[in-house]
């Protein structure tokens, strides 16, 4: 993390942006949401008809990881970053009635949308819970699987992040995730400018740092991959994605 980032404004953007998105999935942003993209990004869009219209409307991710997942039925998941829900939803298909799903984010407007769409289509193995993913309020070795989508480059305690993903898998337990990382260090007048974290620009890692952090938390990773669908729309994003290889990867680890 860069010393001079205001971590404080760093939460106050990231909140706003992402209530924004739970509350109004028409508005413009920088990045892409809704069903067009998460089929381009490799959904099978026979998951995505069991999944409420709502909560596909806002997904804001940026890749596809459930086939380095491959979730079992009964497994129980943990999604960082649930946003309003898709992820976690289609995670609830894969490991069906007899698994769980839990989300967790630090938005409210996100959880509360979340866990009224469970609710009100039947979701009854997934739930969405507020909270920090640098501070998970799970016991350790709680979870067959982690997996998140678009979070971890909003974080500026990454290190912390994968440590406790780490902590609440079983041994033997999967981290699946999507994320944008960088090919080049950015400078730091990029990394320590609030707005451009909160755009999915400024908190990108390094790919090779990013994946020494995961080892170093625990784990073996098995797969690294680029996900060339993933396009950002801004010009500012695009600019950095042609300047410092700002790009979307798909990463799968063992602990
Ligand atoms: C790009 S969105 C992705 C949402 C969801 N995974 C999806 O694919 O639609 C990022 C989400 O991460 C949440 N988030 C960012 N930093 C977080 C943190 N440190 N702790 C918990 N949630 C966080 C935001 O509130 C937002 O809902």
């Amino acid at each position: 993390m860069s010393e001079a980032l205001d971590t404080d404004k760093l939460e106050r953007e990231v909140k706003s942006m992402y209530q924004e998105v739970a509350e109004s999935s028409d508005a413009e942003f920088h990045f892409e949401t809704g069903r067009d993209l998460a089929v381009r990004l490799g959904y099978d869009p026979d998951d995505l008809d069991y999944v409420p219209d709502v909560a596909i409307d806002s997904f804001a991710g940026v890749g596809y990881y459930f086939d380095v997942a491959e979730l079992e039925s009964g497994a129980d998941v943990l999604d960082l970053g649930s946003g309003s829900g898709m992820d976690a939803f289609v995670a609830g298909l894969h490991v069906t009635e007899t698994g769980a799903v839990t989300g967790i984010d630090m938005t409210t407007e996100q959880v509360e949308k979340a866990n009224d769409l469970a609710t009100d289509n039947g979701f009854h193995n997934v739930t969405f819970r507020e909270g920090y993913i640098e501070e998970l309020p799970f016991e350790d070795a709680s979870f067959d699987a982690v997996i998140s989508n678009g979070v971890l480059n909003l974080s500026a305690e990454k290190r912390t992040v994968f440590e406790e993903a780490n902590r609440v898998l079983k041994p033997g337990g999967q981290l699946a995730l999507s994320d944008i990382v960088s090919e080049q260090r950015m400078p730091e007048s990029i990394k320590s400018d609030a707005d451009l974290w909160a755009a999915c620009i400024g908190g990108a890692e390094q790919i090779g740092s990013y994946t020494r952090l995961i080892e170093a938390a625990g784990f073996s990773v098995t797969e690294t991959r680029e996900n060339t669908q993933y396009e950002f729309l801004s010009d500012r994003a695009a600019n950095a994605c042609g300047k410092y290889g700002v790009k979307s990867v798909t990463v799968g680890a063992i602990k």
